[in-house]
């Protein structure tokens, strides 16, 4: 099942880029991901032989563009396999998937005295839409720990479940810092037995494994497009009889079905979710980065990437010093951040760049995390389908490079 990588990084144009006269060496895909030639190819068709408004004209541009419109969601429910397309919301990200939630759902369910619960291992677009929801209601939010190995303590659910206050819980199915991969289905059933609902934060996810929404226990899951080799646009999808229950996010042309002058009713599903013109080339992109990966094969990739971030995981313990937190290889996906005592994640960095080699240094916006691992920031390497073995070579030595020059 092994992946060729050189075929395809030959599908993605900035391969072909030096990086201060070095090969270019793509160790940020969590933060964005690099796009393929046929995603490039079928946002330039549209916008050059077939760009018009959809939902709305009714003359064969506009028709074509809709059918493009909707036959890329039509993909994106089949990659995730849910149940109907009208459960597949496009939005613009992952960040505004979720902030849907907070309002539509969480202003009529969450009242004063609810609890919401969260990890510590949240991205920041999975915490402050939480936090604004409990300040606005006067609910508590709460977190279920992460232990020093970088797992969930599962041992403190049932404390937070218990009571019967928790409403909703919200986890990420992959850490975007410590790659961790909780046993997010476990969780859900426990949250589920407690009466609450659960959100899943799928962006480190649905670009690098299979996901099944009808399996894996969640009732909304938010991810984003940009991170799976597709444009700027994100997919929210939740359960019909929930969002059939939701009052409309934002309100505007095309989300509504008819509207007088002091009322107006709404649209069918999905698109009582999708007010206002949306990312038209961006989604049919996204319908061609899904038929991009599935053409090369979810677990292929998957595999390919645990075979990378073992080796990884390997090599960067001949840095001497370097720290990396979270667990092993085993039980996490294609990102290793670490620490390096004597230089600063941004040091870091600077110096990898001028071996052509991109991480991510910060808090990646998990600041949470980093404080629950006393440190302000760190270095992030993360792989992806177009990454290979090499790669890590050439980190592993610009890391020794980092030693050489700041270095105790
Ligand atoms: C786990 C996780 N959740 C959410 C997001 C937010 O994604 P976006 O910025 O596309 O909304 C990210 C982005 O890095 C992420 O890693």
């Amino acid at each position: 099942m092994s992946l060729d990588v050189p075929a395809i990084r030959a599908q993605f144009p900035i391969f072909e880029r030096k990086i201060n006269g070095k090969r270019l060496v793509y160790l940020d895909s969590a933060a964005s991901s690099q796009k393929p030639q046929p995603v490039i190819d079928a946002m330039v068709q549209v916008w050059t032989h077939g760009y018009a408004n959809i939902h709305r004209g009714l003359y064969t541009l506009a028709e074509e563009a809709t059918a493009a419109y909707e036959d890329a969601r039509a993909k994106v429910a089949r990659f995730i396999n849910a149940a109907d397309v009208g459960e597949v919301i496009n939005v613009r990200n992952a960040t505004e998937g979720i902030n849907l939630i907070a309002y539509s759902w969480g202003e009529a369910n969450i009242h004063p005295g609810d609890r919401i619960v969260i990890t510590e291992m949240e991205h920041h677009a999975n915490i402050v839409p939480w936090q604004a929801l409990a300040r606005r209601k006067g609910a508590e939010l709460a977190y279920i720990p992460v232990t020093d190995d970088g797992l969930l303590d599962l041992d403190v659910v049932p404390s937070l479940l218990d009571d019967g206050r928790t409403k909703l819980v919200a986890c990420s199915v992959m850490s975007n810092v410590l790659g961790t991969l909780p046993p997010v289905t476990h969780v859900a059933e426990m949250a589920h037995a407690a009466g609450a609902i659960v959100v899943m934060d799928a962006a480190q996810s649905v670009p690098h494994r299979s996901i099944d929404v009808q399996t894996l226990g969640a009732d909304f899951m938010a991810f984003s497009g940009h991170k799976m080799c597709g444009p700027g646009v994100g997919i929210l999808w939740g359960r019909r009889d929930l969002l059939e229950q939701m009052s409309p996010f934002l309100y505007g042309g095309d989300m509504i079905l008819t509207v007088k002058q002091q009322e107006s009713k709404w649209n069918e599903l999905p698109y009582k979710f999708e007010a206002g013109t949306p990312a038209i080339a961006e989604v049919i992109g996204l319908g061609a980065a899904v038929d991009f990966l599935s053409g090369i094969g979810m677990a292929a990739i998957h595999e390919h990437e645990q075979q990378i971030v073992a080796y990884a995981m390997n090599r960067l313990s001949e840095v001497p010093e370097l720290e990396v937190i979270g667990p092993g290889p085993t039980e996490r996906g294609a990102v290793v951040s670490f620490w390096l005592p004597a230089a600063h994640p941004h040091d870091v960095a600077a110096i990898l760049d001028e071996e052509g080699i991109c991480v991510r240094a910060g808090h990646h916006c998990a600041q949470p995390l980093h404080d629950r691992f006393c440190i302000p920031a760190s270095a992030r390497a993360s792989f992806y389908l177009y990454n290979d073995n090499h790669d890590v070579d050439v980190l592993v030595e610009g890391l020794h490079k980092v030693v050489r020059l700041l270095g105790r």
